[in-house]
């Protein structure tokens, strides 16, 4: 019997702002992808709901209109379509595609304009969003299909909880998944009745946050189950200044919170990555220098198999730490090292990167935009990975660096602390060392982990041990769909 043919039938909608590889922004967009998708090979029937962005309509085939909603409350009018995503192992996942071009056909990012600004609508195009999902999780719903469960995700599906609370008829459970508490959804208390939600809902118990109204808090107070992308953040968020404000509520929830670190796609995988110059293998690392000499070549620096190569991709933004990188550079090219960053976000912190790169040539080169092909040459031709993160709900790129045999090194929060084991020599002597952790977030620690990473570099033998055991890893969707599958199991046994 497969693993598919032993489950009990399970219906989830899972709504999403983002969506891999036709829109995404960061770790939203990869895990939407690669989430429904391990958990449809459990046999769970997954079908997403997404907002009709011109990626979204121009990338998916043969969508058919499945419903019509009239405009209500401050919402136009939109038609429901359906598709299926172009890609999966196992028969491709079913979206349903909201199409309000008012809303979504427009040039710039899902949350952002062109310029980086977010969307002054940004409330009525994710309420519609969340009405969207609520109506089709509920007996009001026009399909035919009604989910067991409706799985939000992140402030932009918050309302849904909230939607559901006030209809009175039959309906799914509720879950809201946190990726980043930092992104909150709060606009002016006139958005409640805006967006049709009851006025009563305007309270500290409702959807009240300091005097505003958000979204996020409207999940967290109304979704029957919280669940964040790793133990450890779910742990932080329950305090300050993890909770960035929200820590009372989370506490009282306590019991209901549970914390699942993501997998990561199947991608990610250094042996039949197509992005690379040479492909690799933990039984034949010999590819991995080839592609270090390239990734050199292509960003001007010095082409020395020899020296450590540190690298990073990310948004560059405050959660990520980078300023912290800034004060270390100097050191880090004095040891001597070389570094390589990939990302974009808040101008001052490109501006200064680059800078500093100008500063290094030959030694440090900055790469401002989002460049899937070269984020994959970064993994796989660096030698170590940096994620001086301040925070970092659950991160994806340490756990692609083990994979890569490019032992990261981490500040020591959230799922960074889940996912990376410090080496020591202890560590390696017991085979679990896989990278290497700091504490106290100054640039002091920082450039202590450096060091101690590259004494351990100069010692080609624990380098060796430590590649190999980041990659003999399983950081695939499996173990974590599971455990989502059991949430939804014990859900639905509640409900009834
Ligand atoms: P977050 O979602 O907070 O940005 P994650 O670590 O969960 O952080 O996921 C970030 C994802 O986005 C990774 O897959 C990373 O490789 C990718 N990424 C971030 N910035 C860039 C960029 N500039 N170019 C290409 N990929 C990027
Ligand atoms: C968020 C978090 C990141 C996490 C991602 C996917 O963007 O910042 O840590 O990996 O969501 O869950």
């Amino acid at each position: 019997m497969t693993p598919a043919q032993s489950y009990p039938h399970l219906d989830v909608l899972f709504i999403t702002p983002e969506i891999h590889p036709l829109n995404k922004t960061g770790g939203l967009g990869e895990v939407s992808a690669a989430l429904p998708t391990a958990l449809s090979e459990f046999g769970v029937n997954v079908r997403i709901l997404i907002p009709g962005y011109p990626q979204i309509l121009n990338g998916l085939k043969n969508k058919q209109k499945v419903a019509e909603f009239a405009a209500q409350s401050s919402f136009p009018a939109a038609t429901l379509l359906s598709a299926r995503l172009p890609f999966g192992a196992s028969g491709n996942v079913p979206l349903f595609i909201i199409d309000c071009p008012e809303l979504y056909w427009r040039d710039g990012g899902p949350y952002t304009d062109p310029r980086g600004h977010n969307w002054p609508d940004n409330a009525i195009r994710f309420g519609l969003l969340s009405k969207i999902g609520a109506i089709l999780a509920c007996d009001a719903s026009p399909l035919d299909w009604h989910p067991d469960i409706v799985h939000c995700n992140d402030w932009q599906s918050g309302l849904v909880p909230a939607y559901l609370h006030f209809h009175k008829g039959a309906k799914a459970a509720s879950l809201m998944v946190i990726h980043n508490l930092a992104f909150q959804g709060v606009f002016s208390p006139e958005t409640v009745s805006q967006l049709g939600l009851p006025q009563s809902s305007f309270h500290v118990q409702g959807v009240e946050y300091y005097g505003g109204m958000s979204f996020l808090k409207a999940g967290l107070y109304y979704c029957d189950h919280i669940v964040t992308v790793s133990p450890t953040y779910a742990r932080e968020i329950q305090v300050p200044p993890l909770g960035f404000g929200m820590e009372g509520l989370l506490s009282l929830r306590r019991e209901r919170i549970t914390g699942i670190v993501n997998g990561i796609s199947d991608e990610w995988d250094p042996i039949n990555d197509p992005h690379l110059e040479q492909n690799y293998s933990m039984d034949d690392l010999s590819g991995k220098v080839i592609n270090k000499t390239v990734l050199q070549q292509q960003l001007g620096l010095t082409v020395d198999p020899d020296v450590p190569l540190f690298g990073a991709v990310s948004r560059l933004t405050y959660q990520k730490g980078y300023d912290l990188l800034l004060r270390i550079v100097t050191q880090l090219i004095d040891i001597p090292g070389q570094l390589v960053i990939l990302g974009s976000g808040e101008a001052t912190l490109e501006q200064e990167l680059m800078r500093m790169a100008r500063n290094h040539p030959g030694k440090m080169a900055v790469r401002i935009g989002f460049d899937e092909k070269l984020a994959h040459l970064i993994e796989a031709g660096a030698d170590s990975f940096l994620m001086p993160s301040r925070f970092e709900p659950c991160g994806l790129n340490q756990m692609y660096s083990q994979c890569y045999g490019t032992p990261p090194l981490v500040h020591g929060t959230g799922g960074l602390l889940d996912t990376v084991v410090d080496y020591t020599p202890e560590s390696l002597a017991d085979g679990t060392a896989t990278g290497f952790v700091f504490h106290e977030l100054t640039p002091e620690a920082f450039l202590g982990a450096l060091e101690r990473a590259v004494a351990a570099y100069r010692d080609k033998s624990v380098w060796r041990r430590l590649m190999r055991n980041g990659m003999a890893q399983d950081f695939s969707w499996r173990a974590s769909a599971a455990d989502y599958r059991k949430i939804y199991l014990s859900l639905l046994h509640r409900k009834r």
